[in-house]
């Protein structure tokens, strides 16, 4: 299970001291149905909105960006970056987990169209590792005047860029990554939609994948019918599952990323696993991205040490 940080938790228990608790319940739960209808965070328009997006939504993408980084970290365990822009960053979500992932980061650039949801990222900024600098403006216009970082990362933002506006938006995100551009999204089948649509768009520009996938071929799910997507736990707190009406302690957020690289030559990727193992008596069996076709490899208990290291394993680990 993936948790908040003790400090970013800390910070966002003390914003909400004040704030009267039937209150934020009503603006999540305006919210999550704006979110289930397809909209987007436009619906966040005051203070009181975005610290009911801090309490329901920021631990799951919290938890999402963070899995994808460590998945990223399997693959390359010795990057170390300095610099870091978070575009969309709503209340800096992406950003504390790439703090928690790179302690070497030094300096991080928060970029968002959303005054409440910025103040809120910059009031976390104060307790956070490093401070980060935040920028209110648009996507569109903010980065052709960006400067580079060393990671660019856009989490659950490109499902509320104006169609055809992703394009655009992807090809300036490739240009101001200097080693690494993360992109996460839900996941749904909409969401490995985009991912693919970046994917694409990305191998063409020259890219290089660093994970989920293992090579730059077309992707075997690409027109499948299952689509790429991994899960992350959180526990809720319990402002958390007071203002969902929720009583089980920890959700499963469902999620869908590409992080592609710069100058990192060639790497061993291993081949991702796509659903949690099926563990029985007489074997494991993992459905594994190959480059084909997902690949169905058991692991019979008799072969004691693989089966041992098997049991291990689970959704989202990559593999020899
Ligand atoms: C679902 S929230 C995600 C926030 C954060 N990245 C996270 O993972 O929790 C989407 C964010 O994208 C921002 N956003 C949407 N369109 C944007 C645009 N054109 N330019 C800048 N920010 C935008 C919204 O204001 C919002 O903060």
């Amino acid at each position: 299970m993936t948790g908040l940080p003790g400090w970013l938790a800390g910070a966002l228990r003390a914003k909400l001291e004040n704030v009267a608790r039937s209150e934020l319940r009503t603006s999540a739960q305006r919210m999550s149905e704006r979110y289930r209808a397809g909209g987007g965070s436009d619906v966040i328009r005051s203070e009181r909105d975005a610290l009911a997006y801090a309490v329901v939504r920021m631990p799951a993408t919290y938890a999402a960006v963070r899995a994808a980084l460590g998945q990223t970290a399997d693959v390359i365990p010795d990057f170390a970056p300095q610099s870091l822009l978070d575009v969309g960053a709503g209340p800096g979500t992406a950003s504390w987990a790439a703090l928690d992932a790179w302690p070497s980061l030094e300096q991080a650039m928060l970029l968002d169209t959303n005054p409440h949801l910025l103040a809120l990222a910059t009031a976390f900024g104060q307790s956070a590792p490093i401070t980060p600098a935040a920028t209110r403006d648009n996507l569109a216009a903010a980065l052709g005047s960006a400067t580079g970082a060393d990671v660019v990362m856009a989490s659950y933002v490109l499902a509320e860029l104006a169609g055809g506006a992703l394009a655009g938006a992807l090809e300036r995100l490739w240009r101001l990554s200097e080693r690494l551009l993360l992109i996460v999204e839900p996941g749904t089948p909409d969401g490995f939609r985009r991912i693919l649509a970046c994917r694409d768009a990305l191998i063409a520009r020259g890219a290089w994948l660093i994970a989920p996938c293992s090579h730059e071929g077309r992707c075997p799910l690409a027109g499948a019918d299952r689509w790429c997507h991994f899960n992350a736990r959180l526990p809720r707190s319990r402002d958390h599952l007071a203002a969902k009406d929720a009583d089980v302690p920890y959700e499963d957020e469902k999620f869908a990323y590409l992080v592609a690289g710069k100058g990192f030559g060639a790497l061993a990727r291993g081949h991702r696993i796509l659903t949690t193992p099926k563990v029985d008596k007489s074997a494991v069996t993992l459905t594994l991205c190959t480059p084909e076709t997902p690949e169905q490899r058991r692991i019979a208990r008799g072969d004691k040490d693989a089966y041992r290291a098997a049991k291990r394993l689970d959704w989202g680990d990559a593999i020899a």
